[in-house]
């Protein structure tokens, strides 16, 4: 296990002593990513993860992304997990800026960009935590800490799972993907009473088989003033998928009153 952290030791000595990335090949690009996109105090984040035994070591980069990167690592006991690290800039702050209007988690925080994208992040733990009670199929989260989420990780010892967008369904299956989708979005709004926000086949995985929702960051309270046509978008986006696909799919409308409940 890492040696912990003393307040004023140099760093990059620390996270070279780390060895961030077991396997010699992804090391070079994964800690060149690291090195290249993250503050002093991510990796400082991070190595308190390390040096606090939550994760031993990371393995590569499962995707990098405008506001963060995911990567998978390994816990002191030998099991797999994800790491999204949310990257603390300006792009980061854009695109969840319009999501943090308005909702009332995030009074008083609107200044300092690095408190809300910590904010963001434990949003991200919650929002899943609750999607998790209200029986939406979402990783487990497991820990969060400043602007690092820890979550089960999908996929298996060789590769991550891919996204529904990259996984050719057969017509049966692509009929029951789309009715077990819809019944998440009804019981995340019913249950979690939340909207995703950002649903689509991008953000779909597709892990042993059935269809996993991933990426609930943005995810936002069924009371919040965008929570309707984030709703609808969600569904036109599901609905144009499945139809691609030739699955019959109910009409846009049809699924908004599903999804609430409301009576024709
Ligand atoms: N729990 C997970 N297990 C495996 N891969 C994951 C997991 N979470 C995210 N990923 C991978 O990382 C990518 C980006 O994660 P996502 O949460 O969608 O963040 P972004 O906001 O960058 O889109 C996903 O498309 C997926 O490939
Ligand atoms: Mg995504």
């Amino acid at each position: 296990m890492a040696k912990p952290f003393q307040e004023g030791e140099r760093l990059d000595r620390h996270v070279e002593s780390l060895r961030l990335f077991r396997c010699e090949e992804s090391s070079n690009d994964a800690r060149k990513v690291l090195d290249e996109v993250f503050d002093r105090r991510t990796m400082t984040a991070l190595y308190k993860l390390m040096s606090n035994g939550v994760i031993d070591h990371l393995d590569f980069a499962l995707a990098t992304g405008k506001e963060g990167n995911v990567f998978r690592a390994t816990t002191p006991d030998g099991d797999l997990i994800a790491l999204k690290i949310y990257r603390i800039n300006t792009a980061t702050f854009r695109s969840i800026a319009t999501y943090i209007e308005g909702d009332p988690r995030f009074k008083g925080l609107s200044g300092n960009h690095r408190k809300l994208i910590y904010a963001w992040c434990t949003k991200e733990f919650k929002n899943l935590s609750r999607m998790v009670a209200a029986g939406v199929r979402v990783p487990q989260p497991i820990d969060f800490h400043e602007n690092l989420l820890l979550m089960e990780y999908l996929g298996t010892d060789e590769t991550a799972a891919p996204s529904l967008r990259n996984v050719e369904l057969t017509q049966e299956e692509a009929e029951e993907f789309y009715k077990e989708i819809v019944k998440f979005i009804k019981l995340m709004y019913r249950k979690a009473k939340l909207v995703h926000g950002d649903l689509s086949e991008y953000n779909i995985l597709v892990h042993e088989g059935v269809p996993w929702i991933i990426d609930c960051g943005q995810a936002t309270l069924t009371d919040h003033y965008n929570a309707n046509e984030l709703l609808l978008r969600d569904i036109k986006n599901i609905n144009r998928y499945f139809r691609s696909l030739d699955v019959k799919v109910k009409s846009d409308e049809e699924i908004m009153r599903l999804v609430k409940g409301v009576k024709k």
